[in-house]
């Protein structure tokens, strides 16, 4: 039995081989032929390797965008022919526009509904729309403000772990590390009206472990299983996959397994607890972690008097569980750790943002206060440091799109073709992939100017180039394309500022932050992560860290 299940998925990766390289044979004519771009590296992986490589993307991805401008052709798996974009007006079509047409790929929507089931990040189309219906106000300003106790509940337990490290003298901290605990104890009791990890102690938690092994774990399995993915999900019933997997004869099949099994329990037990804790009433559900405020608690009770149509299944609702850690804890932690490694390289401008921080903090008698929701958010200097580092550093630095019908891509500017003539309309067909840059949007010389790829939190403290408002970027944030735009944009975008901002205002009054003399080196993956030296899987951010009042 183990051997047949071996050989029908050898058998089906084969077949899958045999039938791209025969599409790349036969369609050979392409709408794309007169767009420029770079000559594929390999016939196998076209330029996919280079842009996927974390040692090299950045860099990669930085020379093409200079020499080939807003829009171009690169060659994907096979040397399938894909467009790749930063054009704002292109961007706004995907993104906005049609974005029925350039939707996620099968291959990530898939990817996340094994993992957690149907939940926003991995549902499509009138499903999705729906949930956004439901799931949108949820994120609003309104709850947030609410939020704010549990925010500085768990932060200044972080202050207080990392006081009791560095209480004798300055120490060398993996603050990466430190980011990631805070960042999945805020989502955990701000999302979701649960502790995970009590931060003053360490103490493993499965599903944090388990959230945190998937990406890494299902990346050992040969990528074109991956591509399988989509289609072995709709093989018979759940009931037969299930027994499938559990016969894989792989290791890293069934540490998967394991891991999906461990996430999915969780999220049923965490969402079980609150429900019965809402059916007893509001009182039993404050005394809950989260006192009720959490978001969870709030779509619960939304669901409640939801209509018919709009309302949340079991299945979608647990899916959220594990599909906000999952979207909101590396993302956050990387931009929180990415701005203190920035602090540590400019002194001066940590200096001048910690004289902000500790002026409006001081109550007066000599000791610092906690800043309301508006005077935090207000800050100008904490703003401009995490506005800057979000469009320098994006976490997440690009993203694929797929389409979905034949249609056509627009330009704000044409591009000149390869014979010579003005394209302002790509034709783009049914299956074709998009790359979309949102690093070189964030950073585009002709609308930030020729310092775009500086990193200068000054620039947001006066009026932006004119050009800036003039391109029209289609981002949710501040011209900006780090969380996107459209019905697929970050929902968390605000929960994200206000975590980042309540975190560093208050850290920094606390601590100094300086370099070791171990060189950071940002691995660009899929979300971006700092390792030492070179290259590593290892994510960490050493720093040295040195408590400022007594
Ligand atoms: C610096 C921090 C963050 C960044 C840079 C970021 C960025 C993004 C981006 C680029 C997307 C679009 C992904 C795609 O289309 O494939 C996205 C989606 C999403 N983000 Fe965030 N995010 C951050 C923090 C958060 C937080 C804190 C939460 C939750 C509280 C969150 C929840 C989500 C969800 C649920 C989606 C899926 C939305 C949908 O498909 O409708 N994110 N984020
Ligand atoms: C700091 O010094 C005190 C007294 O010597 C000691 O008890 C404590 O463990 C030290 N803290 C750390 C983090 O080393
Ligand atoms: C949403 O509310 C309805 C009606 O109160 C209920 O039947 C349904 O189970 C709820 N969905 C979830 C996921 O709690």
């Amino acid at each position: 039995m183990l051997n047949f299940v071996q050989q029908l998925l050898g058998c089906l990766a084969a077949l899958y081989v045999g039938w791209r390289i025969l599409r790349f044979f036969i369609s050979s004519k392409s709408p794309l032929d007169n767009i420029p771009g770079p000559a594929s590296e390999s016939f196998i992986s076209g330029n996919v390797e280079k842009i996927m490589d974390p040692r090299a993307a950045s860099g990669y991805q930085q020379g093409l965008v200079e020499r080939y401008g807003r829009l171009f052709k690169i060659h994907g798996l096979f040397n399938a022919k894909w467009l790749y974009t930063y054009d704002p007006r292109a961007l706004h079509n995907i993104f906005i526009k049609d974005q029925d047409v350039f939707e996620e790929t099968d291959m990530l929507i898939s990817m996340f509904n094994v993992l957690t089931g149907p939940g926003l990040i991995a549902t499509l189309g009138d499903q999705h729309r729906r949930q956004r219906r439901m799931l949108n106000p949820v994120f609003s300003a309104k709850y947030l403000r609410e939020m704010i106790p549990i925010f500085y509940a768990v932060t200044h337990r972080l202050l207080d772990a990392i006081s009791s490290r560095v209480e004798n003298g300055t120490q060398e901290i993996d603050v990466l590390g430190w980011m990631s605990r805070t960042a999945l104890e805020l989502i955990g009791q701000g999302g979701l009206g649960y502790s995970f990890d009590p931060l003053t102690e360490d103490k493993a938690d499965d599903f944090a472990d388990s959230i945190k092994a998937f990406f890494p774990v299902s990346s050992q399995i040969p990528a074109a299983f991956h591509q399988l993915l989509p289609w072995l999900v709709r093989v018979g019933p759940p009931s037969f996959r299930r027994k499938l997997v559990e016969m894989a004869p792989f290791g890293v099949v069934q540490r998967l397994r394991q891991i999906i099994d461990t996430i999915h329990a969780r999220s049923i037990g965490i969402i079980d607890e609150k429900k019965a804790a809402l059916e007893q009433g509001d009182e039993a559900l404050k005394e809950q972690v989260g006192e009720g405020k959490d978001l969870m608690s709030v779509l619960l009770r939304a669901n409640m008097s939801a209509s018919a149509e709009d309302m949340l299944t079991d299945e979608e609702l647990v899916a959220q569980v594990s599909g906000l850690v999952m979207a909101a804890m590396d993302t956050t932690s990387n931009a929180l750790s990415r701005i203190l490694h920035e602090l540590a390289m400019h002194p001066d401008i940590q200096e001048k943002l910690r004289e902000e921080l500790v002026q409006v903090r001081d109550d007066g008698t000599g000791s610092l206060r906690d800043l309301e929701y508006d005077e935090v958010m207000e800050l100008p200097y904490l703003d401009a440091v995490c506005r800057e580092t979000l469009r320098r550093y994006p976490s997440i630095r690009g993203l694929f799109r797929i389409i979905r019908k034949d249609s056509q891509l627009p330009l704000s500017a044409p591009i000149r073709g390869l014979d010579g003539s003005l394209i302002d309309i790509i034709p783009v067909t049914k299956g074709m992939l998009i790359v979309t840059d949102i690093e070189a949007s964030n950073c585009d010389k002709e609308t930030w100017g020729e310092d775009a790829y500086e990193w200068k939190p000054e620039r947001w403290l006066k009026p932006l180039p004119s050009a800036v408002d003039e391109a029209h970027i289609p981002g949710v944030y501040s011209h900006l394309m780090t969380f996107i735009g459209g019905s697929r944009s970050c929902i968390g975008f605000k929960f994200s500022q206000l975590e980042m901002k309540i975190v560093l205002a208050t850290l920094l009054p606390a601590f100094k932050f300086e370099l070791t003399d171990k060189p950071i080196f940002w691995n660009a993956a899929g979300i971006t992560y700092p390792s030492v030296g070179d290259y590593s899987t290892k994510p960490e951010l050493p720093l040295r860290v040195t408590m400022i009042k007594a």
